[in-house]
């Protein structure tokens, strides 16, 4: 087995998991970027490319099941095995703001879409790529949730997102908690380990210029947990290093 990694991040054409990319590129990883469009991954991966990094593009919409199988295949032909799935592509398009409680009046269509690619694209890709997981020696995989996908921290008056009740969207991340949940069991006696990494408010087109962090930052966490090495952290819900509640 060769002993280079190999890294399949979701929604890598920009934010976060263009910097995921290129922070895991540069630590050696070779890194499949999907994109849902072409032109914008196409762009994302000359943008790493031309500084020499090992990355490859590959389409991939997260509410398509062809673009999963085709993708596998592909991670499947050229090395067997797939070392870290980085759960990053998602969408949040009830409010722009954020400001708003969508609790009442978010349209069912906007429901359906936000757990269509934030929940059940990314819990079916992952189901579908852990038997290549399977196959390496320590595979990772992180779901990119949210501190707003906390149960806890929602139902705490003093907790600093108790107002940011975007529903659809928090709602998502709750539900993409429990997955990281079930499938740490599912996955106790393995040598994979699996984690909900929340990169915290960061400067993105999700998270707006108003964030504090920049993508560089935001990316620690998954980075961290993509890597960890011997006692790695396994079904826990983490910002930088610290355990956030479920
Ligand atoms: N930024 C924050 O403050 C923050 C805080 C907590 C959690 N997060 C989480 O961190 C992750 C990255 O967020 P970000 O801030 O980098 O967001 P972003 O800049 O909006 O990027 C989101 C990425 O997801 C992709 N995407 C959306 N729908 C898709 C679909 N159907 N199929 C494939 N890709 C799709 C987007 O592709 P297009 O360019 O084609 O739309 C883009 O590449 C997300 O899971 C987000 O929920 C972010």
């Amino acid at each position: 087995m060769s002993s280079q990694k190999i890294a399949l991040v979701t929604g890598a054409n920009k934010g976060i998991g263009l910097e995921t990319s290129r922070q895991l590129a540069e630590k050696g990883v070779k890194v499949y970027m999907g994109s849902r469009d072409k032109t914008r991954g196409e762009n994302a991966f000359s943008e790493l490319r031309s500084k020499g990094l090992d990355v490859e593009l590959v389409i991939l919409d997260m509410t398509k099941r062809e673009h999963f199988v085709a993708a596998k295949e592909q991670l499947e032909t050229r090395h067997g095995r797939l070392d870290i799935l980085v759960n990053n592509a998602a969408l949040q398009i009830e409010d722009p703001t954020w400001s708003q409680n969508t609790t009442t009046t978010i349209s069912p269509d906007v429901l359906r879409e936000t757990f269509e690619v934030n929940f059940f694209g990314l819990v079916e890709l992952t189901n579908m790529l852990l038997p290549l997981i399977a196959k390496s020696d320590s595979g990772r995989i992180i779901n990119l949730t949210s501190i707003l996908g906390s149960l806890a921290l929602h139902d705490n008056p003093s907790s600093p997102i108790y107002s940011t009740k975007t529903f659809a969207y928090n709602a998502s991340k709750a539900a993409l908690n429990m997955y990281t949940i079930h499938l740490a069991y599912t996955l106790k006696d393995t040598p994979i380990r699996v984690n909900s990494a929340h990169p915290g408010w960061v400067k993105t087109d999700m998270g707006t210029d108003a964030a504090p962090m920049s993508v560089e930052d935001g990316a620690k966490t998954t980075i961290e947990l993509a890597l960890a090495n011997g006692n790695a952290p396994h079904g826990r819900y983490i910002h930088l290093g610290k355990e956030l509640p479920w």
